[in-house]
């Protein structure tokens, strides 16, 4: 896992605000229902990017459409690509990006992230807004578990063994953050889905 505090400066975390508003505009934010029993999350979900991740009564999997617009995601802003790539170093992009809303109260109970064909692809967290106190454990449930927190323009890559790593939001720490004037968390999850294609031998 590689923690990278404050890497975003006051103006980008501005400019993503300015992007992350545009997405809510056209792709709503709705509460998501946990497989099975329907409940719903505390969490507010929608994404970005070709793939959205979706969990509702019939379980967890990856949608190309808004679950209640039926419309297709909007693309992945440039500033968040670009953000994957200077983090990861790597050349291909990535296909989700979920954003989480988190108000006062909202949670995260500790899962993994394993929906995934590319499974060894990194995930890029990025946080703003109100902070954040993560759990990150190991690769099984009752692994140890540390928490620490999460304040608005850091950047968290779950990256080799900790890819398959569990996790969660124990809380958030309301007045943290002046970011967003209403107040509350935003976190983007940045995955690969399907398996990069690999450049051919000789290939241009
Ligand atoms: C997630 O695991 O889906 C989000 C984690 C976070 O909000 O930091
Ligand atoms: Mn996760």
């Amino acid at each position: 896992m590689r923690l990278l505090p404050g890497f975003l400066s006051s103006e980008r975390q501005h400019a993503l605000v300015v992007e992350l508003r545009a997405i809510v505009a056209s792709a709503p934010l709705y509460s998501p229902a946990m497989p099975r029993t329907g409940s719903p999350y505390s969490v507010r979900m929608t994404n970005c990017g070709s793939h959205g991740w979706l969990s509702d009564r019939a379980g967890y999997r990856y949608s190309p459409t808004h679950p209640l617009t039926g419309a297709p995601w909007p693309a992945i802003p440039r500033p968040v690509l670009d953000l994957w790539h200077e983090t990861t170093g790597l050349a291909y992009e990535p296909q989700a990006c979920l954003v989480n809303w988190y108000g006062p109260e909202a949670r995260l109970g500790l899962h993994r992230d394993q929906d995934e064909e590319a499974r060894e692809a990194p995930i890029l967290s990025i946080s703003l807004g109100d902070t954040a106190l993560f759990r990150l454990g190991g690769p099984e449930r009752r692994s140890p578990t540390r928490s620490f927190r999460l304040a608005s323009g850091d950047l968290m890559l779950l990256d080799g063994p900790s890819r398959h790593w569990f996790h969660g939001v124990d809380r958030i720490l309301p007045g943290t953050s002046r970011l967003l004037p209403e107040g509350g968390r935003i976190n983007l999850t940045l995955r690969r889905v399907t398996l990069p294609q690999l450049p051919m031998p000789g290939g241009r």
